[in-house]
């Protein structure tokens, strides 16, 4: 991902995170994904959990660009998701990715297969860290 790409992604980022329902939409779509994924988020605060995946996003996108303090802070993250711990299988990463895209789509209106493709891209350093710690 060059200096261009991860541009377009913040911009993108940006104008998603401007609405507050792009979120609370993305955590609609993905609990509707599969029922693994409602049984995993059965106890789950989404006033709190809202506030997590903001700060995530932002933490997975300085992983596309390899810094490592947020190496040991995603580390901590996915610990936590393992097998061990919440035993968040590889899979479902596929899928939150898509419900991400999905949620992207229909919060940024300048949204187009470049902003997909940065979203992807963006992302997918992060998600492969946390499959790897499974
Ligand atoms: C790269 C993708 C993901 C990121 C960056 C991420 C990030 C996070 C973070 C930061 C937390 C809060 C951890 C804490 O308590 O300090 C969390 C909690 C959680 N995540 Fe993820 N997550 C991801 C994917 C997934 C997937 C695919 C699932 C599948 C169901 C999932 C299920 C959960 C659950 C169940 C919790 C606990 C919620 C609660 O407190 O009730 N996550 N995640």
């Amino acid at each position: 991902m060059d200096a261009q790409d991860a541009e377009l992604f913040n911009d993108s980022l940006g104008r998603c995170l401007r609405t507050p329902e792009f979120l609370n939409r993305f955590y609609e779509l993905f609990l509707a994904s599969s029922d693994e994924v409602t049984r995993k988020f059965a106890h789950t605060d989404f006033r709190v959990q809202v506030r997590m995946l903001k700060g995530s996003l932002y933490l997975m996108m300085l992983a596309s660009s390899g810094s490592s303090e947020m190496l040991s802070d995603l580390e901590r993250v996915a610990k936590l998701h393992s097998r061990t711990e919440m035993d968040i299988r590889p899979e479902l990463y596929d899928l939150w990715l898509d419900c991400l895209v999905q949620a992207v789509q229909q919060f940024d209106p300048l949204f187009d297969e470049g902003v997909e493709r940065v979203w992807r891209l963006g992302l997918e350093p992060g998600i492969a860290f946390m499959k790897s710690r499974y």
